[in-house]
């Protein structure tokens, strides 16, 4: 069943392109070698290794896969990942890489979502000490989980001071278009610097598609037996490897993350002079964080899908998609002014 007032609650509440659904239909005729070995998972893996301007490419099913096997190639089970206290990884995968992997997470407080030299340098104590999980990862979240991107100059800087220490610097990447719609850059240009990352299809209009991009050659064998350990090696891998092709073929990536970052940037243009509203974070993506009066959150919440970020803030998370529409920011402005 189908809604047909849009959410504002997730880009994952979106369905998907139908360029997207049209590939996964035309990758359905006849029969084709598994497990990767056909040849459009043969043909998109090369297009994506030469975009990342990486040494392998690997298809999962999901963004929390993609962080458990980014990490695992980064780090032994005793080693830790140093990571954003309100990130993904911490938050909202259940403890999947401290159960699968082992790898305790160091959690650093951020003003804004983006980790920095200085915040992660005190977390590097006890190195050497056996009684200690040693420091080992850095994880970014690119675009972060209050929807702001690091510029190409801060992940340098993240990247120099991360191997400077022997420190590995994971970016997850279910946003990574986002991201490069508001920087203006290619999808490499993200790449440099990092040691492994994941590029998300299905935020951006994929059914289920995510990639890990191992960006070192002396990583990239062992990936895909980890992969397979890790449940993720897709027996049908051509239809995650369509969805990918239609996100390639004149950049629909892109301007899906375009129209979403857009909608977005017209949503807290809306709602900018309304009395009793507070945007959050900058708008850097496709997520608008504003604090409300609670009276306010609920009576929004009796028609319109959206979640509460922070409770104890009053602070509510609204999110677009590639297909948002104008129509659909107005409206919802207009239901928040009608509520204020
Ligand atoms: C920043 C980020 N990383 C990873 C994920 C992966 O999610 P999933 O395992 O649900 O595909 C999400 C999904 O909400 C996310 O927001």
């Amino acid at each position: 069943m189908t809604s047909q007032q849009k959410s504002f609650g997730s880009d994952n509440h979106s369905g998907a392109h139908l360029e997207v659904i049209q590939a996964i239909a035309d990758a359905n005729g006849g029969d084709s070698s598994p497990y990767g070995a056909d040849l459009l998972t043969r043909r998109v893996t090369d297009e994506l290794r030469s975009a990342f301007r990486s040494s392998e490419v690997l298809f999962v099913f999901n963004g929390t896969a993609a962080n458990v096997l980014g990490i695992s190639l980064l780090a032994d089970s005793y080693e830790a990942v140093i990571c954003a206290e309100f990130s993904h990884l911490n938050v909202d995968e259940c403890g999947a890489t401290e159960r699968i992997l082992g790898n305790k997470l160091l959690t650093v407080a951020t003003p804004d979502g983006k980790l920095t030299p200085e915040l992660i340098a005190p977390r590097l104590t006890g190195r050497g000490d056996p009684h200690r999980a040693q420091a080992k990862i850095v994880q970014i979240a690119q675009v972060t989980e209050v929807g702001t991107c690091y510029s190409l100059e801060e992940i340098r800087r993240l990247s120099d001071f991360c191997h400077s220490e022997s420190l590995y610097l994971h970016a997850d990447g279910a946003r990574l278009a986002n991201a490069a719609a508001y920087l203006g850059c290619e999808l490499g240009d993200l790449a440099q610097g990092v040691d492994v990352l994941s590029f998300g299809g299905t935020k951006n209009g994929a059914v289920g598609a995510e990639a890990v991009i191992v960006m070192r050659d002396e990583l990239a064998d062992r990936a895909q037996f980890l992969r397979k350990q890790q449940m993720q090696l897709g027996s049908k891998m051509r239809f995650i490897a369509a969805q990918f092709a239609a996100l390639l073929e004149d950049k629909l990536w892109l301007r899906g993350a375009l129209q979403a970052n857009a909608m977005a940037s017209r949503l807290a243009a809306g709602i900018a002079h309304v009395p009793g509203i507070e945007v959050k974070y900058p708008v850097q993506s496709n997520a608008v964080f504003a604090e409300l009066r609670p009276e306010h959150i609920a009576a929004l919440q009796q028609e319109w899908t959206f979640y509460v970020w922070d409770e104890a803030r009053n602070v509510v998370r609204w999110m677009t998609a590639f297909d948002t529409t104008d129509d659909d920011v107005d409206s919802f402005v207009a239901a928040i002014r009608a509520a204020s």
